[in-house]
């Protein structure tokens, strides 16, 4: 490999690194509640009617209701608390860093939105932190783009929820 293609290489390994990185306290950041809480605080089963949701939320239904029969179950939305002023403003100017958790509390698992420069990327992690972000279906990174980014007109910054 030429060195500069191995400096480009190593640059992008370096990022994903940090991208994929869950801070050890990450448990004892500030819990928020959003509208998924008031849903009962749980991700609806497949069979659920979700008709009444904005579509973003049908959406989110559709692509994880399989993950564990009868739906992911529990969640928990947990920020940084240095990230919590530009949460509550709904505002995008994150702090760099792990900012954002959706915590799926049944199966274990923790959805993670990482700012660098202002631009979100996302994970997903074991409760210990390693990375098991997956290279496609619900769990890979270009999922949660698609809605996170996707529905643009409803997320700021990579935070779809908002503070109740
Ligand atoms: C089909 C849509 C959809 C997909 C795919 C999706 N999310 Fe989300 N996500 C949402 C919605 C909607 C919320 C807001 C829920 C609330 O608080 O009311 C949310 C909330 C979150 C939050 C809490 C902070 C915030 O943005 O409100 C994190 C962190 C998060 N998602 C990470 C991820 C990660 C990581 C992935 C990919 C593994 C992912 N999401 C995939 C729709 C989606």
């Amino acid at each position: 490999m030429n060195k500069l293609l191995y400096l480009v290489a190593l640059f992008f390994a370096a990022v994903q690194v940090q991208a994929a990185t869950l801070p050890g306290d990450w448990a004892k950041w500030t819990a928020v509640k959003t509208p998924l809480m008031e849903a009962g605080g749980a991700l609806p089963g497949c069979g659920a009617d979700v008709s009444s949701l904005p579509p973003i939320y049908q959406e989110t239904v559709k692509v994880y209701c399989g993950v564990k029969p009868g739906g992911p179950g529990k969640v928990g939305i947990l920020v940084r608390p240095e990230a919590m002023t530009a949460y509550a403003a709904r505002n995008g100017k994150f702090p760099d860093g792990a900012n954002l958790i959706l915590h799926l509390k049944d199966i274990k698992a923790v959805f993670l939105t990482t700012h660098q420069g202002g631009k979100p990327s996302y994970s997903v992690h074991t409760e210990e932190g390693k990375d098991v972000t997956a290279a496609s279906g619900p769990l890979a990174a270009s999922a949660c783009v698609t809605c996170h980014t996707g529905y643009q007109a409803f997320c700021k910054g990579g935070q779809c929820g908002a503070k109740k």
